[in-house]
């Protein structure tokens, strides 16, 4: 269903603190924390006397005190006190899961332990890079991850479910071009040239003019998304005047049917406009609503039938989601085969994957 071997986004780097952050990730009930010291800790929700979820306790003196019988466990998860008593059972201790921090987010690696090199940390940097200013923000969704990756690799969707933010009928109008690059990800590109903005368009633009507007769905197995959205008003220059996003999709499995969804809305305009940024936040949880609302009726609807293969019905929008699901499945029976295989990022979406044009992603 997900492979392991990889890291995958545990959450927002400042989630985590010296209180008990109880999250599950790919049905692994686990713990964030940080030591004083603000080292990142993640670790098994579960105590290893009898088996109550350790965020049940607390942190104290860069232990985890158990909220039952106050068994504590250390950094490396043995067992380091037992109250009422001088020594501790030797081979007592609960599991650890190796965690980086980059980008501002929390990464967790659930796969062999040894490999779980740093390096092999997906490039998002537009979250905390200088010259963009990133709104970020989480959602739950009830559905099958993979849905949600489906679903951003096909914004042709914008037009009926976003009628009231990002989509009218340009979006499933315009012809959409699919790649794969480096065999590793899928880029989707569309462009809509002299169209009347969406709400949203012409809200951040000011005014209510014509633009040309595109986007590019950039998608690596397994959950990581990035939609360039850009927009100018028709008249005006592309590569100076554009009004520019970057939204990043980081879809984490918390079981077969649940999702986390971590999100976060860089962009390079407006940097200080405290009142767009909390704009572009209700505008954007309002969007991934309707999407959550859809997806958690499609995966009920998949679930009645006992998981069909789809699209049942295949059309031209579908190419990269069918190109994508086709990239998570083989990493997924690559790892399957080879239970030590691990497949390296690639860019998400360096300049030369981003900047493609439509002609050239065409070919
Ligand atoms: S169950 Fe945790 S200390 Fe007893
Ligand atoms: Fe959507």
């Amino acid at each position: 269903m997900w492979p392991k071997n990889c890291w995958y986004v545990a959450g927002f780097a400042r989630e985590a603190t010296q209180t008990l952050l109880k999250r599950k990730l790919l049905n692994q009930a686990v713990i964030l924390w940080r030591t004083a010291a603000g080292k990142l800790i993640a670790m098994e929700d579960r105590c290893a006397h009898r088996l109550v979820p350790l965020s049940t306790g607390k942190v104290v003196n860069d232990q985890v005190e158990c909220g039952y019988h106050g068994l504590r466990f250390g950094q490396d998860g043995a067992c380091s006190h037992v109250p009422g008593q001088d020594s501790v059972p030797k081979n007592s201790r609960v599991k650890t899961f190796p965690v980086a921090e980059r980008h501002a987010l929390m990464w967790i690696w659930f796969g062999a332990a040894d490999l779980a090199d740093e390096a092999l940390i997906p490039d998002l940097h537009w979250n905390d890079a200088p010259g963009w200013t990133a709104v970020t923000g989480y959602s739950h969704f009830n559905c099958d991850y993979r849905l949600i990756n489906d679903n951003l690799l096909d914004l042709s969707h914008e037009t009926y479910i976003h009628k009231h933010t990002i989509g009218n009928d340009s979006v499933a109008d315009s012809p959409v071009v699919s790649k794969v690059i480096n065999g590793r990800v899928v880029r989707a590109h569309r462009e809509m040239p002299d169209i009347d903005p969406p709400p949203f368009f012409a809200a951040m633009q000011g005014h209510r003019g014509k633009i040309n507007r595109w986007q590019i769905a950039i998608h690596m197995a397994p959950g990581f998304n990035m939609t360039e959205a850009g927009f100018h008003s028709v008249g005006s220059d592309r590569q100076t005047d554009a009004c520019l996003t970057r939204p990043l999709h980081l879809i984490t499995p918390e079981t077969e049917h649940t999702s986390h969804y971590f999100w976060s809305l860089p962009r390079n305009f407006r940097h200080d406009d405290a009142e767009l940024s909390s704009k572009i936040y209700d505008a954007v949880m309002h969007t991934f609503n309707e999407d959550r609302e859809l997806l958690e009726i499609q995966d009920k609807a998949l679930q009645a039938e006992g998981m069909p293969q789809i699209p049942q019905t295949a059309v031209k929008t579908d190419i990269a989601p069918v190109q994508g699901r086709r990239l998570l499945a083989e990493m997924i029976q690559r790892e399957k085969d080879d239970p030590r295989f691990v497949l390296p990022p690639a860019p998400l979406a360096d300049d030369a994957i981003v900047t493609m044009s439509f002609a050239e992603a065409a070919e």
